[in-house]
């Protein structure tokens, strides 16, 4: 399938928050049941379309381009409406005059349900709320704080930032709506029925060489001060679901830079306890995934993942085995071939070995994990 076809069908989707988001920095939409959007940055969007077939593997598949309009309705909901881009190089202006589809009533509200209850809208003065304290409660959060929710905290304060930040835009530019470039990406998350995620930043080092000076000290001094400079990586986000409240526990990327190397072997452990049993059967599995991953980056010169994460996915239903773990967040990856030639002969020889490294940390913590859980009656061998 071409890419830039998929669902060129469907002339507008409104697009929903996307759930099950536990780090990163912008506000992700879900597109349809098996597809997340994320804003489009050139460098990704380059990695993306470029990037090995070895790689594929293990990220989520690329699905095309989308115009995005923001828009308010006559009662104040925000809405966000997709457009398919008909190639995907098309730098084309938005009509502020295009009609607005709807797609849900802004007046139900499920209180049953509390994911149709998170609808955004803004104020006459211009402030944007939750339409109801269930989101308001969550979105109020206090950041670094491990919670029990039935919904994301994450997902839901970046959405409604996304929200504040655009209704901003609205308002400078005048217009009836205002409009930007989303990247479709699969949902990696899709296929499970209670998503247990953990996001990790990998690597020792995760400024790329184009990044200004304040911003190359201050992940310096991110990487310097936690578990990313002694393991090579470190907790960005995570959600647990806790089995017999049906709620996730969730960890946010605060928690994560603080952990030391202790706490990060333990909150790894956390990340298979469903608050009756640890998931140890799923270790294994995982262990074997990460072995192949390390040989597919291992099998890569001059590519380097700069401040890239590792999504690792099971499901928190406790009949299912079935894992997930991919790649994902390219904004700041490279290969060095596409760059400058000095730039490649200092830095980028050979493989990324802060990425392995922090691989082989992770494949012994998860080994130290399973061995300690099962007591030595069955043994991954260290
Ligand atoms: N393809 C995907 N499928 C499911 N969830 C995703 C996907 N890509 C990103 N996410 C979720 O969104 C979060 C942020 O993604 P990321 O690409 O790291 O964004 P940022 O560039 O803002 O750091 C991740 O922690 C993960 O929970
Ligand atoms: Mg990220």
């Amino acid at each position: 399938m071409n890419e830039c076809e998929y669902n060129t069908q469907q002339s507008s989707i409104q697009l929903s928050p996307f759930f099950h988001q536990v780090g990163g920095h912008s506000s992700m939409f879900q597109y349809d049941k098996d597809t997340v959007c994320k804003v489009l940055e050139l460098p990704e969007l380059d990695f993306y379309q470029s990037m090995p077939d070895s790689l594929k593997n293990f990220t989520p598949e690329f699905r095309g381009i989308i115009s995005v309009q923001y828009c308010e309705d006559e009662f104040g909901f925000v809405k966000l409406i997709a457009r398919p881009q008909t190639t995907c190089t098309d730098d084309d202006q938005i009509s502020n005059e295009e009609n607005i589809s709807t797609t849900t009533d802004p007046q139900s509200i499920d209180t049953n349900n509390p994911k149709k209850s998170v609808q955004l809208r803004c104020s006459k003065d211009g402030h944007i709320d939750y339409s109801n304290s269930i989101g308001n409660d969550i979105v109020n959060y206090e950041q670094g704080k491990t919670i029990i929710s039935k919904i994301n905290p994450w997902s839901l304060q970046l959405c409604k930032k996304k929200a504040e930040k655009l209704h901003q835009e609205l308002m400078d530019a005048g217009y009836v709506t205002v409009a930007q470039k989303y990247m479709l990406l699969e949902d990696v998350t899709a296929r499970f029925r209670h998503p247990c995620i953990l996001d990790l930043k990998m690597g020792k080092r995760q400024y790329a060489d184009i990044d200004s000076d304040k911003k190359r000290q201050s992940k310096i001094q991110k990487c310097a001060s936690s578990t990313s400079s002694t393991l090579g990586v470190r907790l960005c986000g995570m959600q647990v679901y806790q089995i017999d409240s049906g709620r996730f526990m969730f960890t946010d990327k605060y928690r994560g830079r603080i952990l030391t190397v202790e706490g990060f072997r333990s909150e790894l452990a956390e990340f298979f306890n469903n608050g009756r049993i640890k998931r140890l059967d799923i270790v294994p599995e995982i262990i074997e995934r990460l072995k192949s991953l390390y040989e597919t980056i291992n099998s890569l010169p001059k590519y380097r993942f700069y401040s890239g994460s590792l999504l690792i996915v099971y499901d928190g239903l406790p009949q299912s085995n079935r894992i997930d773990i991919r790649m994902i967040d390219f904004a700041h990856s490279i290969c060095a071939s596409t760059t400058d030639e000095s730039t490649a002969s200092n830095n980028h020889l050979g493989p990324d070995r802060g990425y392995l490294f922090g691989l082989e940390r992770l494949i012994d913590a998860f080994k130290e994990i399973f061995n300690d859980g099962t007591k030595s009656t069955i043994n991954i061998d260290t």
